[in-house]
Parts: C-alpha cells; sequence; structure tokens
C-alpha cells in the first residue's frame, strides 16, 4: 500500500517560506511519480512572531509527535531578540523531540560550484553527523558582576556517555552502509579536556565495526584538510558546536550555505528537516533566494519517511539540473527560486 504521511510545515521567516513552497512543488512532483501521498500541516511559528511579544511554548511542540516529519524554512529575524526564537523554536525542536542527531550530507553537484581548484563531484562527498542535543548549546549561562569590569559570563559544556554514546553509533552505522566506509571522529580533546570521553567512547563503539575505517582529529586540523583534501572525508562524527562551524565550511566546498540540506533526526520517531541556511532577510519575498536546500531536506524527509526511492530521485534531478546547466547556479539571485525547483520536479 502506497504511504500517507502527515507533514507539519513551519515555513518560518525571511526566504523561508518561498524555498518551502518551492520544496513542496517538487514533493508535489514526487508523489504524483511514486504514489505516495502526505497531508499538510501549515504551523505559523516564526521569529516574527517575538517582535509582537509572542513565544512557542514546549507545550506547542509536544503535539509535533503525532506527525511523521515536519518540514522547516528558516528562523530568524533581525528585530526579534537575539538568541530567543533560536531557544524556543530550534533547539525547543531539537531538544523537545530528542532529535540528536543532525545529519548533513554534504555534496558537491557539479564541479563548477565548487570553489576549489580542480575538484570534482567525487572529491566532495562527505556527511556530518553532529550531535543535536548536548554541549554549550541553547543553555542560558550566567552573568556575575553584570556592567562592571569585572563582568563575568560562562556557560556549562555538558556531555553525556549515552548522547555521545548514541551518535558515535549512529555515525558508524551511517559509515558501515556506505561505498567508502570512513570515519572521522572530530573533537578538540587536546584543548577541551572532558572531549576524551569521546575518544573513549569512539574506541569502545569501534569494536562492533571492525569493517569502518576510523580516524580521530582536532577540529582545527580538520578545517584545514577539509579544505585541502576534501577526499578524505567520508562520514564525519562530532559536537553541536563544532559540528555547525564546519558543516558552514563544507557547505561552502559545495557551492555554498544554499547547497545544503540537513535533518533533525531520531531514527523512528518524528523528526524535523530543513536547509542549513538561515532566513537572509535581504533577498526575502524576491524570489531569487536558492530552493535547493529545501529540496534536499525534503529528499532527506522522504528517505527518513522510507521513501528511499523518491528521495534518491530528487537527489538525482538536484544533480541532473545542475551538470545539464539548467540550474545556473547556488548563489541568490543565479535563478529564481520557482523555476529552480520546476527543473527540479521536470525532471522527476
Ligand atoms: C544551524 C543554525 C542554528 C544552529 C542557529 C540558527 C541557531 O546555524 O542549524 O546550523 O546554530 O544550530
Ligand atoms: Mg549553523
Amino acid at each position: 500500500m502506497p504511504g500517507a504521511y502527515r507533514i507539519a510545515l513551519i515555513g518560518g521567516d525571511g526566504i523561508g517560506p518561498e524555498v518551502t513552497d518551492a520544496a513542496l512543488s517538487v514533493l508535489d512532483a514526487a508523489e504524483a511519480r511514486f504514489g505516495f501521498t502526505t497531508e499538510r500541516t501549515p504551523l505559523a511559528w516564526s521569529a516574527q512572531l517575538y517582535i509582537g511579544g509572542e513565544r512557542v511554548t514546549p507545550e506547542m511542540i509536544e503535539p509535533l509527535r503525532k506527525y511523521d516529519a515536519v518540514l522547516l524554512g528558516a528562523i530568524g529575524h533581525p528585530d526579534a531578540p537575539r538568541g530567543l526564537p533560536e531557544m524556543d523554536i530550534v533547539f525547543g525542536l531539537r531538544r523537545g523531540l530528542d532529535l540528536f542527531v543532525n545529519l548533513r550530507p554534504l555534496v558537491l553537484y557539479d564541479e563548477r560550484l565548487c570553489p576549489l581548484k580542480g575538484r570534482t563531484a567525487a572529491d566532495v562527498d562527505m556527511v556530518v553527523v553532529r550531535e543535536n542535543t548536548e554541549d554549550v548549546y541553547g543553555m542560558p549561562g550566567r552573568t556575575e558582576a553584570a556592567g562592571t569590569a569585572d563582568e563575568t559570563v560562562s556557560t556549562e559544556m555538558r556531555f553525556t556517555r549515552r548522547g555521545t554514546e548514541r551518535i558515535i553509533r549512529y555515525a558508524f552505522e551511517l559509515a558501515r552502509s556506505r561505498p567508502r566506509k570512513r570515519l572521522t571522529l572530530v573533537d578538540k580533546a587536546n584543548a577541551i579536556r572532558i572531549q576524551d570521553l569521546h575518544r573513549r567512547v569512539f574506541e569502545e563503539v569501534a569494536r562492533e565495526f571492525p569493517d569502518v575505517e576510523r580516524d580521530a582529529m582536532y577540529v582545527d586540523a580538520a578545517s584545514m584538510w577539509m579544505v585541502l583534501h576534501p577526499e578524505r572525508f567520508d562520514v564525519i562524527v562530532t559536537t553541536n558546536l563544532f559540528g555547525d562551524i564546519i558543516s558552514d565550511l563544507g557547505a561552502a566546498l559545495c557551492g555554498g550555505l544554499g547547497s545544503g540540506a540537513s535533518g533533525n533526526i531520531h531514527p523512528g520517531r518524528v523528526s524535523v528537516f530543513e536547509p542549513i541556511h538561515g532566513s537572509a532577510p535581504k533577498y526575502a519575498g524576491q524570489g531569487v533566494a536558492s530552493p535547493i536546500g529545501a529540496i534536499g531536506a525534503v529528499a532527506l524527509m522522504l528517505e527518513h519517511l522510507g521513501e528511499r526511492e523518491a528521495g534518491k530521485a530528487i537527489d538525482a534531478a538536484i544533480r541532473k539540473g545542475f551538470t545539464t546547466g539548467r540550474i545556473p547556479g547556488i548563489e541568490a539571485g543565479s535563478a529564481p527560486t520557482k523555476a529552480v525547483a520546476r527543473v527540479v520536479a521536470q525532471a522527476l
């Protein structure tokens, strides 16, 4: 029986709603070709709400559990209180729904998009598996002696064995499923000494995966190697903060932030899919932002829902759009948002 899925839609702010709409037109085409259906429920959550003093609360997040997946555009508004919508909505979803995996495939669709000389699609093909619920992220922190010369702010960097182990195991499993079967742990265990936990757990879990080749790197070195030798990376597993940073670096290798998609995943449960770019207010409402990240998010969502073939077909359609030149680029303004979605939908 063909699948029927309940999807919650959060367009959000800035270019979020327009790239999400474009991605939904690709979802329509995928439904027509593969025979599954979706029931879509829009939710008016955004950073914009915060300007008027409204907030998204944990009680509003709970009911999302009855959906199969959530598709998110972007959250962020220059006039909203800094960090508050991110805390409530972005981290509210990630922590509230225990979406411990932030899956970020970094795929170079066509070599002309790569800022590095002479690199082909085969050279840049990695996945960042970012831990999504721990670390210094989204913590309230403390301020002492506010406003004086002694003002001191601090926040806790916190990792649990359980949290570390589940993300590392997920990454090993992913690496095992890929042709190169390679996993790199990225941390800063030489300076952040508590990250010795990551080294120990990595070695422990590795015993279950003798077929996966592994190594470990400090994040500064990893940033250098990603630029100099991207081909040496297959799957990368890392902490929340470092994953945030290196996934933008990786997206740049693929042509820009607009190229990347991500899944905030708890295997087997409702999960949230989004482009990795933000709300880009300066391009909002002009129909010039690239929908590739949002379309990629739809592909990841379909894979999560078990519509693997449809997800793969969308990826292939994106790639074809770039290699045939019908999608000219990723930067905002290189092609109208809707036209890019049309190329992908037609290729499906
Ligand atoms: C991301 C974003 C978020 C993050 C922001 C919007 C808080 O940069 O998803 O990578 O830091 O996680
Ligand atoms: Mg980020």
